[in-house]
């Protein structure tokens, strides 16, 4: 058995400029999905999966994403007072019990790979998982990072979650080049940073999880800047899968692009839609929209 993913790296010092002015003051990974932050999604897909210590890579501004996963004295207080016990549980159990945050700064924006390395004091010398938290992904019976997981401990090797896009959309994901390998399986022979269509070697495209190996971090250190001059996550795997295997799984679940303003809107409607409390007037609403 490989050894158990514990801990899971939250990079979240981006700026968010694709959502400004919404991300003047605000981190992106704050904005709502309905009724919960980005990050809270992200952390309880993580939790889901077995993971118990999230550590987040932040950079200045972000001191709310810290704020929402500590205690909330007050707050607590004031909901107990007034014997609002469903929403003090709610305040409560934003961080299950056993699980744990770790908050590092990246002083510098040098790119995903450079946020990646940030962590490594704290992740040490064992596989981990990565998640972007405006990837949003609604799950189908499991979550993605289960999926992804389960295939991780079935094969011991690094596991990039992946979906196929319209060939045109190539240049705006790290895209693989691989083989099928088995059901929604794909091995990776090669992968590129946000390719032009006309040279991406395929349509099989990473998306904002990722299970890696330690040997990452040796390979961070080492890679010249890439796409944009950025510290690319993306070189450092086309680098780990000349050593190791590195597997492509095409998770079931949907995703929503919500560093999009087009695709947050879509997962705020389809969240919507799918909630227990909204959905029934949330459809009935729309279904009465005059377009
Ligand atoms: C990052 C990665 C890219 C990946 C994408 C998924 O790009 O660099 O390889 O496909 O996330 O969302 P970004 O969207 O941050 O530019």
């Amino acid at each position: 058995m490989p050894q158990k993913i514990r801990k899971a790296v939250f990079p979240v010092a981006g700026m968010g400029t694709r959502f400004l002015p919404a991300t003047k003051a605000n981190p992106k990974e704050m904005l709502t999905v309905v009724d919960k932050p980005l990050i809270q999604y992200a952390a309880e897909e993580a939790v889901s999966a077995g993971i118990t210590e999230l550590i987040f890579v932040t950079g200045r501004n972000k001191r709310s994403i810290a704020d929402h996963f500590d205690k909330a004295y007050e707050l607590e207080a004031e909901l107990e007072l007034k014997n609002k016990t469903a929403l003090l549980e709610t305040v409560k159990g934003i961080l299950p019990k056993g699980v744990s945050c770790i908050y590092l700064r990246q002083a510098d924006a040098l790119g995903l790979g450079h946020a990646v390395s940030c962590a490594r004091p704290a992740v040490g010398n064992e596989p981990f998982a990565v998640l972007l938290a405006d990837d949003l992904i609604m799950g189908n019976g499991k979550t993605c990072l289960q999926e992804m997981v389960e295939t991780y401990e079935y094969h011991g090797c690094s596991v990039l979650g992946a979906q196929q896009v319209p060939m045109e959309d190539t240049s705006k994901y790290g895209v693989v080049d691989a083989e099928k390998a088995g059901d929604r399986l794909w091995s990776v022979s090669g992968m590129v940073e946000k390719p032009a269509p006309e040279d991406a070697p395929s349509n099989i495209s990473v998306v904002g999880r990722y299970i890696l190996t330690p040997h990452i971090f040796d390979l961070l250190e080492t890679i010249p800047s890439g796409a944009g001059g950025e510290i690319q996550l993306t070189d450092a795997i086309a680098e780990l899968l000349q050593k190791e295997r590195v597997l492509a799984y095409e998770f079931t679940g949907k995703r929503y692009d919500c560093g999009d303003k087009l695709g947050y809107l879509q997962a705020n409607v389809e969240y919507a839609l799918k909630h227990d409390e909204l959905g029934e007037g949330f459809a009935e609403y729309l279904r009465g929209l005059e377009v």
